[in-house]
């Protein structure tokens, strides 16, 4: 019954980005729910990988070496992609990412370089799509990427936060001028799912932080940082675009799914051990353990009227 709701089977889509890592998820569960499935990916290990299992389910694929930043390389892509398929239904946009550091420290060419890998393409892509899609001529879905860092005050993501932010507000503007078209476009805005992109975002000091914890303790922090206590792993993000793209989503445009197992709702607010539970800083146990031996952490007299 839902796959009839859904109605994906037969689709085209083109996932940008689609060779790994989330985008690898979202181009085997296009192709599980029977759509043919047109990829671009810069890694070409993970694009092979990506391509065996979706011919293993019987579907059509093409993939494509492409960096998707690379204005003339997206469109080689989409020329492919028009190419061999008649019409397209569902565009996704996953390619983004980021590599932390004070915006200060930035260049003018790293900030340029984020600008593109973030929000700078995905106008391009959806300029390339609209068209396929019409060809079509009945309606489709476009799901752009975009991330919890586009709805917070994320120091240390500034230039990624600002190009997310323009994305999501991109979309919202472009579902409204191609609604009555009925070409949907909405974002998903994931956070903490594992991948490669995920962890390169680390600096370095901060992967070294990690790598030297006590295994056991490997994880923990999802504990009060997650509300569902579990980061989300890419099927999540997949099945979220499986949604978007099908039928069942058929009256929603303009809208962002936060896929983030309540990071987004929480907004600060953190599960704290020792006793404090739900409060954006930690009341009693926590900072007694976290402060005890810090003296210059603590302010030797508290504010009048000061909960901390
Ligand atoms: N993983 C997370 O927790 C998380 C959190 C917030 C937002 N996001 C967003 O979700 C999207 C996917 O994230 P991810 O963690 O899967 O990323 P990822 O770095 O693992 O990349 C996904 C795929 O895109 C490919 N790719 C990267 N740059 C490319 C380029 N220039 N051209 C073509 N292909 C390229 C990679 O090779 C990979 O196969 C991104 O837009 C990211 O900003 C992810």
């Amino acid at each position: 019954m839902i796959e009839e709701r859904a109605n994906l089977a037969g689709r085209v889509a083109v996932i940008v980005g689609g060779g790994g890592g989330i985008g690898g998820g979202v181009t085997r569960a296009l192709a599980q729910a029977g759509v043919d499935v047109a990829f671009c990916d810069i890694d070409e290990a993970a694009m092979a990988e990506t391509e065996a299992a979706v011919s293993a389910l019987g579907r059509g694929a093409l993939s494509h070496a492409a960096d998707a930043t690379a204005s003339d390389q997206l469109a080689r892509f989409y020329a492919a992609v028009a190419a061999r398929f008649e019409r397209l239904d569902i565009c996704v946009n996953v390619v983004g990412g980021v590599d932390r550091r004070d915006f200060m420290a930035g260049t003018a060419a790293q900030n340029a370089a984020d600008i593109q890998r973030n929000y700078g393409y995905v106008i391009e892509s959806v300029g390339h799509a609209v068209p396929l899609i019409r060809r079509g001529r009945r309606g489709g879905s476009i799901v752009n990427f975009t991330t919890i860092e586009a709805h917070r005050g994320a120091a240390t993501f500034a230039v990624y936060a600002g190009a997310k932010a323009a994305t999501t507000n991109f979309t919202r503007a472009v579902a409204v001028e191609l609604a009555a078209e009925h070409i949907r476009c909405n974002c998903i805005a994931p956070d903490v799912t594992p991948s490669a992109g995920n962890w390169n975002a680390l600096r370095p000091e901060d992967k070294a932080r990690i790598e030297a914890l006590p295994p056991e303790l490997g994880g923990s922090g999802v504990r009060f940082y997650v509300p569902m206590k579990e980061q989300p792993p890419v099927e999540a993000l997949a099945d979220a675009v499986l949604f978007l793209g099908s039928d069942m989503a058929r009256y929603i445009t303009g809208t962002t799914l936060h896929v983030d197992g309540g990071t987004f709702a929480a907004a600060g607010f953190l599960d704290w051990p020792n006793g404090d539970g739900y409060v954006p800083a930690p009341l009693g146990g926590t900072t007694a353990k976290l402060f005890a031996d810090d003296g210059g952490a603590v302010p030797a007299s508290r504010p009048a009227g000061s909960i901390f």
